[in-house]
C-alpha cells in the first residue's frame, strides 16, 4: 500500500473522511501526540489500527469526538464530576474513563464494561471527526513499543506502507499523550498522567488521586488499571539510564557513566537541559529542553528518543526532572522509556 502525506487542510480532510468511511485507518494530527484513527463505531474498522501497530487487544481505545454532546450516545451516563471537567478542559489533552453504553465495540474498550473518550485542543482533528458523523478510535500512530510519533515524518517512519494517509499538521503542541482520569472507580484518579496535571484536576473536583503504575513498575500480580500501562512502552533501542539528584551531582554520575561505556567500545549519548550541557563537556549530549520549561522537556521527549535511535546510540543517559505538575508526565515516560532502570545520586 502506497502511503500518502497530505498537509491538513479542508480538501485532505474530506479525502481522509472518505476513507475513515470506507473502513480505512488514517493518522492525524493532534496537540499531544498523532492519532490512528478509524471509525471508533465499527469493530472490522478498528480491527486495522490494531493490524498496523501491531498492538495487543487486549489494550483499549479512545474515542475522540468533535464535542461534548457526541459523547452522550457513547456512556450510560456523565457524572457531575465529568461535566465540570469537560467544561474546563476540552477541548483538551483530558482522556476521561466512563461507563459505556453498548453501541461501543468490544475491541474498542478490550472487553471492559468501560470506555475512554476525549475532545482535542487541535482544531482540525475536531473537524476531521465532525466531518465523518463518528467518534474515531486512535492511538497514538506508532508501532507498538515505539515512541508517540509527534511529527508526521515521525508517523511515516512506522506506518509507511501499512496505512493509506497521514495528515501533517506540523509538529505536537505538548508532545505527550493526554492524561487519562477515571471516575468509575471511586475517587477520580489518574491512570496516565498527562498535560492536565492532577493539581489542575484537583482544582475543578477536589481530588485527584495517582495510580500507583505512574511512576513504579507494577508488580508481576498487580492488576493495571489501565491496560496500557503494563506494557514497555516509549521503548528506544538504546538502553536508557535516568539519573536523579542535584545538577552537579547528577552530571558528576552520567559523566562517569558515559565514560565507563566509551571505554567498553559503546556508543553512549547524554539527554540534559540546554543549560546543562557544558556540564557534559566534550561529550555527545543532546539537548532535551530548558530547565525553565518543563514543557519543552516533554515537548521534545519523544523526537530526541527516536533521534538517539536513529543515531544507533547503544546507551542513552538522561537527566531526570521534578515528576511535579506536567513534570509527572514527563518522568513516567522517561522512566518507562528506561525500563525503570533508575539512579538516584
Ligand atoms: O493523547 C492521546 O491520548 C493520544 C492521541 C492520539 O489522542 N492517544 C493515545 O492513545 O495515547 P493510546 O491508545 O496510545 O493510549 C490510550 C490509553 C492506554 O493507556 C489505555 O490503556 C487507556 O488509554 N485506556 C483506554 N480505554 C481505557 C479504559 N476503558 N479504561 C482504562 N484505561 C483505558
Ligand atoms: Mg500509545
Amino acid at each position: 500500500m502506497k502511503t500518502e502525506i497530505l498537509p491538513v487542510s479542508e480538501n485532505s480532510i474530506i479525502k481522509a473522511a472518505g476513507l475513515l468511511r470506507n473502513g480505512e485507518a488514517v493518522a492525524f494530527p493532534t496537540e499531544t501526540v498523532y492519532g490512528l484513527g478509524a471509525n471508533g463505531l465499527d469493530g472490522t474498522a478498528v480491527e486495522r489500527i490494531f493490524t498496523a501497530k501491531g498492538r495487543p487487544q487486549d489494550n483499549p481505545l479512545i474515542l475522540h469526538v468533535s464535542r461534548q454532546s457526541e459523547v452522550t450516545p457513547l456512556v450510560k451516563s456523565i457524572p457531575e464530576d465529568a461535566k465540570r471537567l469537560m467544561n474546563a478542559f476540552w477541548p483538551g489533552p483530558l482522556t476521561l474513563v466512563l461507563e459505556a453504553e453498548d453501541v461501543v465495540p468490544l475491541i474498542v474498550r478490550a472487553g471492559l464494561p468501560t470506555v475512554a473518550v476525549r475532545c482535542p485542543e487541535n482544531e482540525w482533528a475536531r473537524r476531521l471527526v465532525a466531518r465523518c458523523g463518528f467518534p474515531l478510535a486512535a492511538p497514538s500512530a506508532n508501532l507498538s513499543g515505539r515512541p508517540s510519533p509527534t511529527t508526521a515524518t515521525a508517523v511515516y517512519e512506522d506506518m509507511k506502507g501499512r496505512i493509506p494517509l497521514i495528515l501533517d499538521g506540523g509538529a505536537c503542541r505538548v508532545g505527550l499523550e493526554s492524561t487519562v482520569l477515571t471516575l468509575c472507580d471511586g475517587p477520580p484518579k489518574v491512570l496516565r498522567p498527562g498535560g492536565v496535571t492532577p493539581e489542575m484536576i484537583a482544582q475543578v473536583v477536589g481530588r485527584a488521586e495517582v495510580d500507583g503504575s505512574a511512576l513504579r513498575e507494577l508488580g508481576a500480580n498487580e492488576r493495571a488499571a489501565s491496560p496500557g500501562m503494563k506494557y514497555r512502552h516509549y521503548a528506544p533501542k538504546a538502553a536508557v539510564t535516568v539519573v536523579g539528584g542535584n545538577t552537579e551531582a547528577v552530571a558528576e554520575k552520567i559523566r562517569a557513566l558515559y565514560d565507563e561505556a566509551k571505554a567498553a567500545g559503546r556508543n553512549p549519548a547524554v539527554l540534559a537541559r540546554a543549560e546543562n550541557l557544558p556540564l557534559y563537556g566534550g561529550r555527545d549530549a543532546h539537548a532535551l529542553g530548558a530547565a525553565g520549561s518543563i514543557e519543552s522537556v516533554g515537548g521534545a521527549l519523544f523526537e530526541t528518543l527516536r533521534l538517539v535511535d536513529a543515531e544507533g546510540r547503544t546507551d542513552v543517559f538522561a537527566e531526570a526532572v521534578e515528576p511535579k505538575g506536567f513534570g509527572l508526565a514527563v518522568m513516567n515516560r522517561l522512566l518507562r522509556a528506561a525500563g525503570f532502570n533508575y539512579i538516584q545520586v
